[in-house]
């Protein structure tokens, strides 16, 4: 059913209930593929689409407010597949549509889909549309979170169409900011931004930059529900997460094999928790997702690693972790290895060699249990959980979770 977002501005996207795995990203929620029709006096343009099998779900969402041969233009924000696999059914039903986007996009939608006939318009930041009465006003995002992103704003209704950018992994027929949990919206965009835009961060306050002129009266995301009545609270948490602001957290995340770095990990983690004021979290990297793991290190201001040895090696699922948080390049932590060990180096050693790679400083050398850790060994781990606590509480940058959203 297509919902009315504005004045003659409707929503045609498609609800997908059962996707669990996004890429790689665990999507407990589901996912929302939004698509926007927006009706001027003189034309129509569809802005974005959805994954390729849901095409003709959408174009029925499009049949009922308009017949789809009479639709003028497609804006396509950004070029990858989850919001354009449904351009070669549409444009085949749609032979009079113009193909707007920037010159990246249309050359990464000529390398998927061959589609070099397309009647093309090609635009860049300060290009405008006009349907009639409504305009449409782009603006190039570069790298929020692809080369080719870009965002659409129509003046008129003070909208701004910002495909990934703000959007959140998230299942819900209403389709506002108020009419779901706000704690659960806010959740998913921390999960959405530590897993998509982190590694963007810099282009993100870039783009904040460039948006910030702008008069916004709703934020509608190409995932997710849109943002009406917190416009402010998501921009503040953008602005925060950007600028890669910490909360005092520490984070204990470990993987064990005779349960001796669980021993470790559970009394780096006591000793944390006894500095008053500081979050404090066990992260065991075998039962937890690490969609979950990188949204939680997306805020901590401290991270140890542990691991266990095999085979002279750190254990296959905190390598795996360590190798998906490099990728997203968060800044600005503090750490520290640790592990255990039966003969030979291994475990923390090579966790401890990884945290050059993360860019994290490194409060300590790394401590290491032979078989088991002993009095002494848990001794210093308590100890080294009270430093990593404090470390927290000296640098966090955000004084709680709330301040990160709401002013
Ligand atoms: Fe939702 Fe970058 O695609």
């Amino acid at each position: 059913m297509a919902i009315a977002i504005a004045k003659d501005i409707f929503w045609t996207g498609y609800i997908d209930w059962n996707l669990r795995d996004f890429h790689g990203y665990t999507t407990s929620r589901g996912v929302t593929y939004n698509s926007y029709l927006v009706k001027g006096t003189e034309k129509t343009a569809l802005i974005d689409s959805v994954k390729a099998p849901f095409a003709s779900e959408m174009l029925m969402q499009v049949a009922q407010l308009t017949p789809p041969a009479k639709v003028d233009y497609l804006v396509v924000n950004h070029a990858e597949l989850d919001h354009s696999g449904a351009l070669p059914l549409l444009m085949g039903m749609m032979p009079r549509a113009k193909v707007v986007c920037n010159k990246k996009t249309q050359a990464i939608l000529q390398a998927y889909y061959g589609c070099y006939d397309w009647n093309w318009e090609l635009v860049a930041t300060g290009s405008t549309l006009s349907l009639g009465d409504k305009t449409l006003q782009f603006t190039e995002v570069p790298f929020v979170h692809w080369p080719d992103s870009m965002v659409t704003y129509c003046p008129e209704v003070k909208v701004l169409f910002s495909n990934d950018a703000f959007g959140q992994h998230y299942c819900s027929i209403p389709r506002f900011d108020d009419e779901v949990p706000l704690a659960d919206i806010l959740a998913e965009a921390k999960t959405y931004y530590a897993n998509i835009v982190n590694p963007y961060s810099k282009q993100v306050a870039l783009a904040l930059a460039k948006l910030g002129a702008l008069d916004l009266a709703q934020i509608c995301p190409a995932h997710g529900v849109c943002w009406r009545s917190h416009v402010a609270e998501i921009l503040k948490a953008y602005r925060n997460w950007s600028a890669q602001k910490s909360q005092a957290k520490v984070l204990v995340i470990y993987e064990t094999m005779w349960e001796s770095t669980r021993m470790m990990a559970e009394a780096i983690a006591r000793g944390a928790s006894m500095v008053p004021g500081v979050q404090v979290k066990l992260l065991n990297a075998r039962l937890v997702n690490k969609t979950i793991l990188a949204t939680e290190c997306l805020d901590a201001a401290v991270i140890a690693l542990g691991s266990a040895t095999l085979n002279n090696q750190a254990l296959s699922d905190i390598t795996g972790d360590v190798s998906y948080l490099k990728g997203l390049n968060f800044t600005g932590k503090a750490s520290l290895a640790f592990g255990s060990f039966g003969w030979g180096k291994g475990g923390a050693e090579q966790l401890d060699a990884e945290l050059d790679n993360l860019k994290w400083e490194r409060l300590a050398s790394p401590i290491k249990a032979k078989w088991r850790p002993d009095a002494q060994c848990l001794s210093q781990c308590l100890e080294a959980g009270k430093a990593l606590a404090e470390k927290a509480l000296a640098t966090a940058t955000a004084s709680s979770y709330e301040k990160l959203f709401i002013d």
